[in-house]
């Protein structure tokens, strides 16, 4: 037998070792090819050697050596094999892949949540409709009549100033112009000329003023407004039912206070302030509604009266979840929102 034609042999068992050993998946085929190759008696290793004597004699030592070396090559695949294989007793589909031990707990996946805001504008929704209130919704792009018309402030007023509003169209400030509503107070209008009294709405929603972000302030912030109107609604009803909203949301010991101020659509006017923590912390105003005001939407103000109020929620957000910095709502960073 010539060396070439014995060599091409050791070869050929040498490259299908390689191949096999590197595509076993489990114990029983790594033992399966170890036989095959290594096995003592049949392996083709053995069955290559037992060909060495018909290799020329001079050709012997040369032939010796590279059976050595293919042979330790196979033996270091079939080892290779099986420290993958975890010394024979994984199962698992894919080399270097981890093992799976059912008996483990799962792993679980972190989910993702609603935004605090959205999350304290369900919770006031819910408190509020037990209070008897239904939620009622408007556009975020107004006109001037529903943002400061019919809510008796006139065109002369500084509430108007196109630097305190952000105006769609500058040059049509005054004549029909649209700009981002920048109170919510808009609602009870659109509210009031859809239906006749009595009324008991709450609605929430986004506001939008030119102000520079800081600690308190956003350019993009949420109000809550609320109105009723009805026959023989007092000035009371609306203490009563903003003392009865700041319990079920802040707690039983929070203290309510009315400070006289003034709007353009309430008469009297309040700012409404909660003592909680020992701190008084203004959240907004409140008042009973201007007779121009009902009579704008058609209403007869010697018929009904009416109580709104309109409420800061971030801030009622912010006290109650100890948060100091109102732009960490509208950062989107995880690590903040999480939490809530
Ligand atoms: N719209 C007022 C604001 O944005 C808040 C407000 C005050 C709403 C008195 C009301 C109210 O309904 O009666 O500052």
């Amino acid at each position: 037998m010539a060396l070439g034609e014995f060599l091409a042999e050791l070869d050929k068992v040498a490259a299908d070792a390689a191949a096999t050993f590197e595509s076993v998946l489990d114990s029983d085929s790594l033992e399966a090819a170890r036989v095959e190759f290594l096995g003592a008696k049949q392996g083709r290793l053995k069955a290559v050697q037992k060909q060495m004597g018909q290799v020329d004699k001079a050709d012997r030592p040369a032939a010796g050596k590279r059976l050595n070396a293919v042979k330790g090559q196979v033996e270091a695949a079939f080892e290779q094999a099986r420290d993958r294989l975890g010394a024979g007793k994984s199962n698992s589909p894919k080399a270097g892949a981890e093992q799976f031990d059912p008996t483990l707990p799962g792993r679980s996946i972190r989910q993702g949540h609603l935004h605090p805001i959205t999350q304290t504008i369900e919770t006031l929704k819910e408190i509020m409709a037990g209070l008897g209130f239904s939620i009622a919704e408007g556009p975020e792009i107004e006109d001037e009549w529903h943002n400061f018309e019919a809510l008796n402030i006139p065109l002369v007023h500084p509430a108007r100033d196109p630097l305190d509003n952000f105006y769609l169209s500058v040059a049509g400030v005054g004549k029909g112009a649209l700009l981002l509503r920048s109170q919510t107070s808009t609602v009870q209008i659109r509210i009031m000329e859809k239906m006749p009294p009595p009324v008991r709405i709450i609605t929430l929603g986004r506001v939008y003023r030119p102000d520079t972000a800081d600690a308190t302030h956003y350019p993009m912030f949420h109000q809550m407004e609320g109105l009723l109107v009805d026959s023989h609604v007092t000035m009371a009803d609306l203490k009563s039912v903003l003392r009865m909203f700041a319990t079920s949301y802040l707690g039983a010991d929070v203290h309510i206070r009315f400070r006289p101020s003034f709007f353009p659509f309430t008469e009297p006017s309040v700012e409404v302030d909660y003592h909680w923590n020992d701190q008084w912390i203004e959240f907004g105003g409140a008042g009973m509604v201007d007779p121009n005001v009902l009579q704008a939407v058609g209403y007869d103000p010697e018929q009904v009266t009416g109580f709104a109020f309109g409420l800061g929620i971030e801030r009622l957000c912010m006290r109650r979840h100890n948060i100091t910095d109102i732009r960490e709502f509208y950062r989107n960073d995880v690590r903040f929102l999480h939490q809530f």
